[in-house]
């Protein structure tokens, strides 16, 4: 079934709506805050992002008029996209309306709703009435998708020969904490991200995989692979932001690990999302740390004549 998100929302983008089983995926800016982290993460790593699409724009080249955002969220590749390629036009595609309804939202905003069409599906399954693209941009989206393998069959068909696709993903949730952050509470934050990773084995396996070779795989030829080890601490100095960045993660992060952490740590964890003295959002102690990694990969030229 199909139906159009824009008139029921009243956002100006261009919204189609397609069938699949993405609504098991869905994540909206409501509850569980991830659009809130998606767009403090994209300003507090604002140059590392910049330096991505500088990148990608080396090997693809200028001449990028479409491009792709596959699992956009709330469109933090969507916007550093439009920046980086002032002809280009970004589809926007993700299985979630809000996350769509909010990216509109910010188009709107930035005066680029002209340049932007955002449409509902499973990324996994298909990119409906997509083909030729010059560049597909898949950010920490791609390990979200039930088969890695057809996911990037669905990539390859939905570029032209010669276009690009780039893969950015990361090892999981940033950190921040000092390891003596809560008295007795040594190696809180490594016990939540051994919890954490347990829990990522079960929900999103493939988070972590080897994109250079499935990438490889999908008969897409991998131009460019790197791994940067992020870091902003008080010495950069922290962004006022960082606080409120770490207090919406860690926020995420207790939600998660509740039942495989255990009371004495979710108790610590509390300590420091409470408002109170030990509060993330009031520290200046934090490092803020997250590993990210980039493949760009090509279709051939030649593929399909
Ligand atoms: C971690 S967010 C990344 C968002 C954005 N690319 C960024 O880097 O800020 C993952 C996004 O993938 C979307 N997603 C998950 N499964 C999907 C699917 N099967 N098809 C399309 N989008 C999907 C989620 O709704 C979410 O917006």
């Amino acid at each position: 079934m199909t139906h159009d998100v824009s008139a029921a929302h009243g956002t100006h983008a261009h919204t189609h709506a397609h069938g699949g089983h993405g609504e098991a995926h869905q994540h909206g800016p409501g509850p569980d805050g991830l659009a809130e982290i998606l767009d403090r993460d994209a300003e507090l790593f604002a140059s590392y992002l910049a330096s991505v699409t500088a990148r990608v724009a080396e090997l693809a080249g200028d001449d990028v008029r479409h491009i792709v955002d596959l699992g956009a969220g709330s469109g933090t590749g969507t916007f550093a996209l439009l920046k980086q390629f002032p002809d280009a036009r970004v589809t926007a595609v993700d299985s979630s309306a809000d996350m769509l309804e909010q990216l509109a939202r910010a188009a709107a905003e930035r005066d680029v709703t002209a340049r932007v069409e955002t449409v509902q599906a499973d990324a996994g399954a298909s990119l409906p009435g997509i083909d030729g693209a010059d560049l597909v941009w898949a950010s920490a989206s791609l390990h979200h998708l039930d088969d890695p393998a057809a996911a990037l069959a669905v990539i390859h068909g939905a570029l032209r020969p010669g276009g690009h696709v780039a893969v950015a993903e990361l090892d999981g949730m940033p950190r921040f904490l000092p390891d003596d952050v809560v008295p007795d509470r040594t190696g809180l934050e490594d016990r939540c991200r051994t919890a954490l990773t347990a829990l990522h084995a079960e929900q999103v396996p493939h988070l972590g995989a080897d994109w250079g070779t499935l990438l490889a795989a999908a008969g897409l030829g991998v131009e460019y692979e790197h791994t940067e080890h992020l870091r902003l601490d008080a010495s950069t100095p922290l962004p006022a932001s960082a606080g409120l960045y770490a207090h919406r993660v860690l926020h995420r992060i207790r939600g998660a690990v509740e039942g495989r952490v255990d009371a004495a740590d979710l108790a610590a964890l509390d300590t420091l999302l409470d408002g109170g003295a030990q509060d993330v959002r009031h520290r200046d102690d934090l490092v803020v740390r997250s590993t990210r990694q980039l493949w760009i990969a090509r279709r051939p030229a030649d593929a399909g004549l």
